[in-house]
Formats: C-alpha cells, sequence, structure tokens
C-alpha cells in the first residue's frame, strides 16, 4: 500500500482504502480501480491524494519470507562474491564468501523460527540484478521447503549454500550467450547448460563448501524422469537438495519479469509445475512446496464464479484457495463496500475464486 498524490496517480489504480470527502463523506469505497475521469474529479476537488494498492517489498503489511534488509544484505554478499570471481580477486571472493555464511545463518533462523511461514507474495526483483536476486529468492524458498522437510540446521545450511550459488557457474559462460537477446540456438543452448559443471568444478577446487552443496550445484537441471542435464541422473540417484532447489528454480524463474517476457503468477506457476509432477519434479518434495505457496498473494485482483472481481486482502493457512476479497464496486455503485471471506462465511460455500484477473485495468 501507498500514499500518492493526485499528479501520481494512474488510470487502473486499485484503491487501498476508503477515500473521503472534506466533510468525511465516503467518496470511493477502497478496491475501486481509479479512471482518468476520478482522477481528474480528485484534483479538481482538491483532494490531497490516495492509498493505492502496491505489493512493494518494502509495505510492511506484505511480509517475504525474509525481511528485505536481510535479503538486501544478501543479495549484495552475493553479487560481491560472483563479481569476485569473475575478476579473479581472490581476497573479495573470500570476504563476501564468509560475510554470506553468516548471512545464511540469519536466513535460517528467520525461516525455521516461523514454521507457518507461506509466500504470500510476488518477490520483485531490480531487473539488472536479477541473478543476485535470485539466488536469494531459491535460497529462501528452498530453506522453507528444508524445513517443511524436517531438515537439521546443518542440513539447512548445506541446502541454502547450494541454493545461492547454483547459478555461479554462469560466470564462466560467455555474455554474448549469457545475455543475448533472443532464443539461443543449439550449440549456445548446449554451451549454456555447463554452467551447472562449471560451478561445481570451481566450487569443488575451493574445498570450502560441503560435499553435498556442491552436488546440489551440480544436479539443479536435473529430472525425476532423468532427462534432465549434465548427467541424466535417475531419480533415486539425486538428492533431496539438488530436488528441492530444482523445483524453487523453476518457480521463482517463471514469477519473475524477464527480457524476453512478463512473469507469470504465482497459480500459474503452481500449475506449471504441478503438471511437471512426476516429469521434471519429484512428486513428495514438490507437495511440501505446494503447501508453503499460496496461488493468490494478496493484492492479486481476481475473478470470481459469481461474475464478481476483487482484490485479496488477507490469506489463511491451509486454505489457500478460498481467500479474503475485498469486492471491487461497479461503476453504478462506486461506494459499495463488500468483503468476502471465502474461507470463514458458509453463504459464500458455492463462490469459488475462478483465476487471476487479467484486465488492462489492473496493470496499474
Ligand atoms: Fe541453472
Amino acid at each position: 500500500m501507498r500514499f500518492l498524490q493526485p499528479i501520481n496517480l494512474k488510470s487502473g489504480m486499485i484503491l487501498a482504502k476508503n477515500l473521503y470527502g472534506s466533510r468525511n463523506e465516503l467518496l470511493l469505497a477502497v478496491g475501486s480501480v481509479l479512471t482518468d475521469s476520478l482522477i481528474s474529479k480528485m484534483v479538481i476537488t482538491g483532494c490531497e491524494g490516495a492509498y493505492i494498492v502496491d505489493n512493494s517489498t518494502d509495505d510492511p503489511n506484505i511480509k517475504g519470507i525474509i525481511s528485505s534488509r536481510l535479503k538486501e544484505n544478501t543479495v549484495k554478499a552475493v553479487r560481491s562474491f560472483f563479481m569476485g570471481i569473475e575478476r579473479n580477486d581472490s581476497i573479495i571472493a573470500s570476504y563476501s564468501f564468509s560475510t554470506m555464511k553468516h548471512l545464511l545463518d540469519d536466513i535460517i533462523d528467520e525461516i525455521s523460527t516461523d514454521k507457518n511461514a507461506m509466500v504470500n507474495m510476488v518477490d520483485l526483483k531490480v531487473f539488472d540484478d536479477y541473478t543476485y536476486y535470485h539466488s536469494v529468492s531459491v535460497a529462501g524458498l528452498s530453506i522453507m521447503v528444508g524445513v517443511s522437510a524436517g531438515m537439521n540446521r546443518n542440513g539447512l545450511y548445506k541446502l541454502g549454500m547450494g541454493a545461492l550459488l547454483h547459478d555461479l557457474g554462469k560466470i564462466f559462460i560467455p555474455k554474448e550467450i549469457l545475455n543475448k537477446n533472443g532464443p539461443l540456438d543449439f550449440n549456445e543452448y548446449e554451451y549454456m547448460k555447463k554452467h551447472s559443471q562449471f560451478g561445481s568444478d570451481y566450487l569443488k577446487r575451493q574445498n570450502a563448501l560441503p560435499i553435498e552443496s556442491i552436488i546440489a550445484v551440480l544436479t539443479h537441471h536435473e529430472r525425476f524422469d532423468s532427462k534432465g542435464y549434465p548427467l541424466g541422473l535417475a531419480s533415486n540417484k539425486q538428492t533431496i537438495e539438488g530436488k528441492i532447489i530444482a523445483i524453487c528454480d523453476n518457480y521463482d524463474a517463471m514469477t519473475s519479469d524477464r527480457p524476453y517476457r512478463t512473469a507469470f503468477s504465482p497459480s500459474e506457476a503452481i500449475e506449471h509445475i504441478m503438471g511437471n509432477a512426476g516429469v521434471m519434479f519429484d512428486p513428495k518434495i514438490l507437495d511440501l512446496f505446494i503447501k508453503k505457496i499460496v496461488p493468490y498473494p494478496v493484492g492479486t485482483v481476481v475473478d470470481l464464479s459469481n461474475g464478481k472481481k476483487g482484490i485479496v486482502i488477507e490469506n489463511f493457512p491451509n486454505s489457500y484457495m478460498r481467500p479474503k476479497i475485498q469486492i471491487i464496486p461497479t461503476m453504478n455503485n462506486l461506494k459499495e463496500n463488500i468483503i468476502y471471506d471465502l474461507c470463514n462465511d458458509p453463504e459464500l460455500l458455492n463462490v469459488t475464486v475462478i483465476g487471476i484477473n487479467r484486465t488492462k485495468e489492473n496493470k496499474g
């Protein structure tokens, strides 16, 4: 949620709080979608501004699985570690490696103290730093799954290190291939696939990581049906760390904006990943993962089976398909203020969320 002055409001933004006039009369209900004419009216009537729905990570009402400060510090340490290696600067590499180890301990602390933690937001990434943000997200998601799988602290550390460094080998891939603006040709793709081997070879030479983390880096693109790379390992030869990271890597990449496509929603990514249970991913581990991911995070605009649309304002553990929803008022009745609690209201048993609302006006 963000407060914006009328000049900064845009058509399609959604009100996060009721908007009142000078005599405290309700002008627009929370959930209203702003239009150009409504914004003009706000300017003309001297309205100071409005709170709008915003999934920014700084919003204290919407928490990620790790705090934003810890996430930013870890991104910095991972970036500096990767760059230290790329520039052959062993002092920077070893300094940032030890910083990364301490931060990973903090991440494990944060996630394992809240066993009910769930992923209730889409993690926004700074485009230029995608690799580093992605590494930290995959580590957070993997540790969360590791906690569900009953791993002890030492196990979580090995898993977390593998996740943070899973794509380290990409620094050994030529920039023309790595940053190519368009699909890779056969040879380029084959070369790109070597990144898991390059990363694990480098880490093996350094002798500073547990073997489980190195194997996780090597095997994060192996598949349950043994059609993965680089080894094409059968499922029973793969480790739990590699299997967890494979799922989290896929999910986080799908829900991120990339140069060639916009992000998929959590529900779409979940659908894709579920469709690959027993194909790409181990169904037992997938089960642990799915239980932690909220398909319709707070702030998502959804379509309902009764024709209404609304904004998700709260999710309930173990009932992610039935969130609390602020119904978006119709243009005929902008003051309408209706909340559907699909989880707890028996009168709404026949109403379901049918999907994410994709109409243009919700893009902000
Ligand atoms: Fe990878």
